[in-house]
C-alpha cells in the first residue's frame, strides 16, 4: 500500500474544460509527458505508450464533466499503477493536480525525482496551452536559442533544467550574468565544512530543506534551516556546511568560485563534487 502521497500542481492560465479537452487525449501524452512515452497507439480502442522500459498500457477513466483525468498504465511487468489527477476550475483559470503515491520500494530520492518529472511534465502543459499559437501541439516558443549582442540566450526553465539531472551537490550552471553564475544544486546528505575567502554565497531554496550551518569566529556553531523560498547569504570569510534530507536550491555566486571553498576541512564526502559548476545538457 502507498504510505504516501504528494500532490503535484501546475496553475494553467485556460478554461479547465480546454485543459481537459487537451489533456484527456492520449495522442497529445508524448507532447507534455515525454518522461511518460515517446510515441502513442492506439490499437482497438487500447492506447499504449512507448516507455523506456517497453510498451506500457495507458487508459483514462470515462469521459466526465468533473475535470477527473485519473489513469491507469499497465507497466510492461504487468504491474497496474493507478495515477489520480484532475483538473480543478478557478474562473476562466484552473488548476492541474497530480496525485503521486510513494511506492513501497520508492528512496527519497526516488520519490523527488518523480515529482520534479511530473512537475515538469505539468509546467509544459502550462506551456503548450498558454502558448499563443493557435495549435496547442507546435513546440514551445522558448525552445529556440536567441543571440542578443553577442552573447547565447536562451530561457531556462529551472523545473525542467532540475529535472534534467540527479546527482545531488553537483551545481549545473543556469545563466551568467557579468561575473556571477547562477548554479542549480540538488541536495541530500551532508556537504563538507568549506570557506571562501573572497566572496558572499546566495542561497535560494527552490524545494525541500536545506540547512547551513556556521561557524563564527569564535568556533561557536549555529545551523541555519531552510526551507523552499527562504534565501540565505553565507558572508565571506565564513566557515559553513551544508546539510539537506532531500530539497534543491539555486545560489548566486562568481564564476570560478569552488563549491568547496577555498579551503576545506577533512576529506571531501562521496555525495559532493568539488566543481566550479557543470553546464546543462
Ligand atoms: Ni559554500
Amino acid at each position: 500500500m502507498a504510505s504516501q502521497s504528494r500532490h503535484v500542481s501546475e496553475w494553467i492560465d485556460r478554461r479547465a474544460a480546454d485543459v481537459y479537452e487537451y489533456a484527456s487525449d492520449p495522442a497529445n501524452l508524448p507532447k507534455w509527458a515525454p518522461g511518460l512515452g515517446s510515441a502513442v497507439e492506439e490499437v482497438d480502442g487500447h492506447w499504449f505508450v512507448e516507455t523506456p522500459s517497453g510498451r506500457a498500457g495507458f487508459a483514462f477513466v470515462g469521459r466526465n464533466e468533473y475535470g477527473v483525468l485519473d489513469h491507469e498504465v499497465t507497466l510492461p511487468s504487468g504491474e497496474v499503477v493507478h495515477n489520480p489527477m484532475r483538473v480543478v476550475p478557478d474562473g476562466d483559470a484552473c488548476e492541474v493536480v497530480f496525485t503521486l503515491r510513494r511506492l513501497a520500494d520508492m528512496t527519497d530520492e526516488d520519490f523527488a525525482r518523480d515529482a520534479s518529472l511530473v512537475q515538469a511534465d505539468l509546467t509544459r502543459l502550462k506551456h503548450l496551452l498558454e502558448g499563443s499559437e493557435p495549435s496547442p501541439g507546435r513546440a514551445p516558443e522558448w525552445a529556440g536559442s536567441v543571440r542578443i549582442g553577442g552573447m547565447n540566450t536562451k530561457p531556462v526553465n529551472l523545473t525542467e533544467a532540475l529535472a534534467s539531472f540527479d546527482d545531488v551537490y553537483s551545481p549545473r550552471i543556469v545563466a551568467r550574468m557579468n561575473d556571477y553564475d547562477v548554479r542549480i544544486a540538488h541536495t541530500l546528505g551532508e556537504h563538507v565544512w568549506h570557506v571562501h575567502e573572497d566572496t558572499d554565497e546566495f542561497f535560494l531554496v527552490l524545494d525541500g530543506r536545506f540547512d547551513i550551518a556556521i561557524r563564527d569566529a569564535a568556533g561557536v556553531e549555529t545551523t541555519v534551516v531552510l526551507h523552499k523560498g527562504d534565501t540565505f547569504v553565507v558572508p565571506k570569510g565564513t566557515e559553513h556546511k551544508p546539510s539537506s534530507p532531500g530539497g534543491s536550491i539555486l545560489m548566486f555566486e562568481p564564476s570560478g568560485t569552488l563549491t568547496t571553498g577555498d579551503r576545506h576541512e577533512g576529506e571531501v564526502p562521496g555525495n559532493v563534487d568539488s566543481t566550479t559548476g557543470h553546464e546543462l545538457p
